[in-house]
């Protein structure tokens, strides 16, 4: 079954997300050792926050998303902008990439879907190239659990927005076609609000 919502195409969303400045929780920061610059793609890059961290940090980024809003954002200060979806195959070449980046973005997607996008961000990267980034913990489960409908095993519907919550199992099971280098759950603040979630350091 293919789940589509617009959620994040919406006006609506980015109405209030889109000057929103994210203070505490660059944590990647604390794992720079693994970012060695090259080629890199910002999966997912909302408003390119860390777009621009990782401009900083030497990569020559292609920041892609769905939104057309949040793009136009981006472009002010990358001109390397796709529009992609990352429900469907991504169109990038094979092996063309030393980094893929997915900060709070593949949180979104059917079992389906989930599966194909990380078969897809392999077929991108370069041998040896890395996939770092963030999902949602299962442990946000009891701030949203009066909100949402299960729609499959840990996938839910919240409002109009669909949304998976991985335990450590669930991680390890969509990242096995990755060597995992690190996969520790952590808790911050996001945009006024307690977090939890994983990130990852996965090398092809
Ligand atoms: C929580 S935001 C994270 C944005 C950015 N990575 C950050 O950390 O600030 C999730 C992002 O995923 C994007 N997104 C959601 N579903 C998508 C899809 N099917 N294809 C591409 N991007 C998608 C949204 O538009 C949004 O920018």
């Amino acid at each position: 079954m293919k789940y589509k919502s617009d959620y994040f195409i919406s006006d609506e969303y980015w109405k209030n997300n889109l000057d929103k400045i994210i203070e505490e929780d660059f944590w990647i920061e604390s794992y720079k050792q693994y970012f060695n610059g090259g080629k890199c793609l910002d999966l997912g890059c909302g408003i390119g926050q860390y777009t621009k961290k990782l401009i900083e940090w030497d990569y020559d980024v292609t920041s892609a998303d769905i939104s057309d809003i949040a793009l136009s954002k981006v472009k002010t200060f990358n001109h390397n902008i796709k529009k992609i979806d990352m429900r469907d195959d991504l169109p990038f070449d094979d092996n063309e990439f030393d980094l893929v980046f997915a900060n709070l973005s593949i949180h979104y997607f059917s079992d389906r879907d989930t599966k194909n996008l990380m078969k897809e961000v392999k077929r991108i990267l370069k041998p040896k190239g890395m996939f770092i980034g963030s999902v949602n913990s299962i442990r946000e489960y009891n701030y949203l659990k009066n909100k949402m409908i299960e729609v499959e095993y840990h996938y839910w519907l919240n409002g109009n927005k669909y949304v998976r919550l991985f335990d450590e199992e669930d991680l390890k099971e969509y990242l096995s076609i990755f060597k995992i280098i690190k996969l520790e759950e952590l808790e911050t603040i996001r945009f006024k609000h307690k977090k939890n979630y994983f990130i990852f350091i996965c090398q092809k």
